[in-house]
């Protein structure tokens, strides 16, 4: 029997990161050149619910059954299994690889389980369709998160960039022109739910200061959806920025992001900021198409320990 492979991609957050989580809106846009594939080979020589686990990046090999309930893999596939209603997988091989960096904003987590959700369900003669896709992973992100949003699961599950606020239906982004990023990576890992909890433990000391925080900064999620329909390429810039200052208010900066936004500025950057939980993790920037080339070495000379170029296409008519 042929494997089945099947990928998701990554994610950036443009806007809206943490407020999110207090229902103010965010945008997110996939980042399709990097994904997480699983392949399921079958093992019918093998008994009836006897799962290989084989993960590259964390050199894992062994039965499933070995893992820990509380590993990310197998959270995923027991979920799958309870949407099915099933006991036992058919025997077989579950090979996971990953081009996404760990820890660092760029949804690996989500990526992980929407790529898992999409092969298992195909393996089991059920492909599932990107709602439910959807709604596995965020189930999957609350064991990881503790209270996601579900804005990395549904950005990832979709594929398409999503202005997204939390309880309402997904809406997906108008881009009149290209936009052109660059991620650079501080090469710090930054637990997503350390952050969450730290900008929970400020709120609730502070709550006044920190709802406010949250309504400027969907605010300006509201203007960024507005600028990228209208290409407002220098404002989309302004804005980001700005969401910068409000996130390092929230407490999730650090100083080497900071270091990295000041630089992408420098080097001629339309806007930066963090992007993702923070303290650690990425960074992004935009520029315009001919500045991408300076801000990228400004950023790998500033001590980025990966950069990467994205652009944001214009949408297409559907
Ligand atoms: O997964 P990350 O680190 O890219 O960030 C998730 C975005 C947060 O708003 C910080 C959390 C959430 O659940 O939306």
């Amino acid at each position: 029997m042929p494997a089945i492979s099947c990928s998701a991609p990554g994610k950036i957050i443009l806007c809206g990161e943490h407020a999110v989580v207090y229902h103010q809106p965010a945008i997110a846009i996939p980042v399709l050149s990097r994904s997480t594939t699983t392949k399921i080979f079958a093992h019918p020589e093998s008994a009836k619910g006897e799962v290989i686990v084989r993960a590259e990046a964390t050199h894992l090999f062994g039965n499933m059954d070995t893992l820990s309930l509380d590993d990310p893999i197998r959270r995923t596939v027991e979920l799958v299994k309870d949407h099915f209603k099933i006991n036992s997988l058919p025997a077989c091989e579950i090979r996971i690889s990953s081009t996404l960096p760990v820890a660092a904003g760029l949804g690996s987590s989500a990526s992980l389980s929407c790529s898992i959700i999409l092969a298992l369900s195909e393996f089991l003669g059920h492909p599932l369709p990107v709602d439910q896709v959807n709604s596995i992973a965020f189930e999957a992100e609350k064991f990881h998160h503790g209270n996601p949003s579900g804005v990395d699961n549904t950005v990832i599950a979709y594929r398409r960039p999503v202005y997204f606020l939390q309880g309402t239906l997904v809406e997906f982004l108008t881009v009149s022109a290209p936009f052109h990023f660059i991620i650079g990576n501080t090469g710090i890992h930054a637990s997503t739910a350390e952050a969450v909890c730290g900008v929970r433990q400020r709120w609730l000391k502070e709550p006044g200061k920190f709802d406010s925080l949250f309504s400027e900064i969907g605010l300006l999620s509201q203007q960024v959806r507005g600028e990228l329909a209208q290409g407002g390429q220098s404002e989309v810039g302004n804005l980001l920025t700005q969401n910068h200052a409000l996130l390092s208010e929230l407490g999730v900066s650090c100083p080497e992001l900071d270091h990295l936004v000041n630089t992408a500025l420098q080097a001629g950057a339309l806007g930066a900021k963090l992007s993702g939980g923070g303290l650690g993790g990425n960074m992004l920037a935009l520029a315009e198409e001919q500045n991408t080339r300076q801000v990228e070495e400004a950023l790998s000379q500033a001590g980025a320990i990966s950069t990467m170029q994205m652009t944001l296409p214009a949408s297409t008519e559907e």
